[in-house]
């Protein structure tokens, strides 16, 4: 017999806006936070670079709206972007409240920079602003009685009822079963979908599920095409998923080739401070033009000390691959980081669909246009999750009656064929980074449009046939989110920011969002 709890707010996703959402919620409403792996595991906690706020007397909000629009090829919601900038010092002050000790020169926030900024307004913990976040959140999570922590929970598909939501059915991971969450409201935080490319600097945790969720609950899915890549995540054989932060871009390091050669001033005159995405194609092209495996970062003309203080987490990992920052170039690729598009929004995180609600990566506010700007992820991570908060605790909450049919289990048997999820997981990843990558072309779209169609009826079978598991239930997911990537890629018939076709070029002085729906 599966299990039912009801609640009055659901949040699935422990990243930074689902931890700072119930934290942000009135005592009084008791709230369920599920994560499907660890507390801590998702994009968040790996995040180095920092969070953008106007923090110095030189800065002005005008200054980082700007600069966010330009980034993001004036695709950007202006009055998002600037609910988002005004709001980023109290952030700042909602994180220190928790217990985040921003990184201090001279009495005052030590300030970095990188790509798009056009002064030092990124505040940081050394190189691990996400961890430090993160444990800091989750500590004071723990400490609030009216929040119920559920880990190794995998969400599978919203509870809807009458156009609706009221919660989502839920895979316990250790007992098998699937439990029915019931709640009044219901926040989308699973994060983004990167997983769905082969190379990605994402955990394994982004497989785009909530955003595949919404789509099939009928929410508004926009800009998918957008996939950001990050152009330096560590090239070796046995590092999974390891960035080098644009900061040390920001602070001086230089990309070269084998040889020595710089090579960003043939592409753009900031050269490496260009935005990424026109880094990251930079890159791509230098790798293909000559078939080289990757590139190389170079920052060790700077102090030594100065390095290993500013960058620890890096030249750690890195010494452990035998690479010393401190002497050498650092070999780098581009990989999949980001999903600039996700769940239509507003201000106060309602999607389209009445009691859902989505924050952070998995959700579209806006702010991002064609491009996010560095560091304006947590920050719309926190932003957004407090302005979700405030939003539901000026709710009423009535006691609900209504009934939900349990999971039902009884016709589907324990699959023989796992190899077909694995199988299936790999060619959907392959597809994307071959067909649907940093430069893009109708033919390609075309190919990869008509191979995941037929991967989708291939998982839909195996879906209704055999046993819901982890690995089923994420598949599912970013099989629904790459189709959505290849069909808004395919309805973008200009070049803008993060999406390059080389068919058409140009950019388009008609500006307009992709809107997805199922
Ligand atoms: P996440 O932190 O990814 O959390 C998602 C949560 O959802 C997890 O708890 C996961 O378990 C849960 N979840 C997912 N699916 C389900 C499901 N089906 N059921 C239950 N739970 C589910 N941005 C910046 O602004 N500054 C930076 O310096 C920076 N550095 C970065 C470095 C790296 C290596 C990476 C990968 C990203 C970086 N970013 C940075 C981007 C930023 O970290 C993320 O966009 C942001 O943290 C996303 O937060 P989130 O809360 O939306 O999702
Ligand atoms: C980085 O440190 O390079 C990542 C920053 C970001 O994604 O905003």
């Amino acid at each position: 017999m599966s299990s039912k709890h009801y609640f009055d707010v659901l949040i699935i996703g422990t990243g930074s806006a689902g931890l700072m959402n119930a934290l942000q919620l009135s005592d009084k409403l008791s709230v369920a936070l599920i994560a499907k792996d660890k507390l801590l595991e998702g994009s968040s906690y790996y995040a180095q670079g920092g969070i953008s706020a106007v923090l110095d007397t030189q800065d002005n909000f005008q200054s980082h709206i700007n600069d966010t629009l330009l980034t993001g090829n004036h695709l950007g919601d202006e009055k998002a972007i600037r609910f988002m900038v005004e709001q980023a010092p109290t952030a700042i002050q909602s994180l220190e409240k928790s217990g985040v000790l921003f990184t201090q020169e001279k009495g005052r926030y030590h300030l970095t920079t990188e790509s798009g900024h056009s002064n030092r307004r990124v505040a940081h913990v050394a190189d691990k602003t996400g961890k430090s976040i993160q444990t800091n959140l989750l500590n004071s999570v723990k400490k609030k009685k009216n929040i119920h922590l559920f880990e190794g929970f995998i969400a599978i598909d919203l509870l809807m009822k009458n156009k609706r939501c009221y919660g989502a059915y839920i895979l316990n991971k250790s007992s098998n079963e699937v439990e029915s969450f019931v709640a009044h409201k219901t926040v989308i935080a699973t994060g983004g979908a990167s997983k769905v490319y082969l190379y990605t600097s994402n955990p394994d945790t982004s497989t785009g599920d909530g955003i595949a969720m919404a789509y099939r609950a009928h929410c508004h899915i926009v800009n998918m095409e957008f996939t950001q890549f990050h152009p330096t995540c560590l090239y070796h054989p046995h590092a999974k998923s390891f960035l080098i932060s644009e900061v040390l871009r920001g602070e001086g390091a230089k990309l070269i080739l084998p040889n020595g050669d710089t090579f960003m001033h043939k592409y753009d005159e900031r050269l490496e401070l260009a935005p990424r995405d026109v880094v990251a194609r930079a890159i791509d092209s230098e790798m293909k033009t000559h078939g080289f495996d990757c590139v190389y970062l170079d920052l060790s003309f700077k102090d030594k000390t100065w390095i290993k203080s500013h960058f620890p987490t890096i030249d750690k990992r890195c010494l452990s691959f035998g690479i010393d920052i401190t002497k050498q170039p650092i070999p780098v690729v581009p990989a999949a980081h980001y999903t600039c598009g996700g769940i239509q929004t507003d201000i106060n995180a309602c999607s389209n669909i009445e009691g859902l609600y989505a924050i952070g990566e998995a959700a579209h506010t806006g702010v991002h246009g064609a491009n996010r700007m560095a560091s304006n992820s947590l920050l719309e991570c926190i932003v957004f999750a407090k302005a979700c908060a405030n939003h539901i605790n000026q709710q009423t909450f009535e006691q609900s009656s209504l009934n939900f049919d349990n999971w039902d289990a009884s016709r589907a048997c324990p699959s023989q064929e796992k190899v077909m999820v694995t199988h299936l997981w790999d060619e959907v990843r392959r597809i994307m980074w071959n067909f649907v990558g940093i430069v893009r072309s109708n033919k390609r779209l075309h190919a990869a449009r008509m191979r995941l169609s037929q991967i989708q009826n291939e998982v839909n079978e195996y879906y209704h046939l055999y046993l819901i598991s982890s690995d089923l239930i994420e598949l599912r997911n970013l099989i629904a989110t790459a189709q959505i990537i290849v069909k808004s890629a395919i309805s973008r018939t200009e070049s803008r920011g993060l999406h390059y076709n080389k068919d058409y070029p140009h950019t388009s002085t008609n500006i307009q969002n992709t809107v997805i729906t199922l």
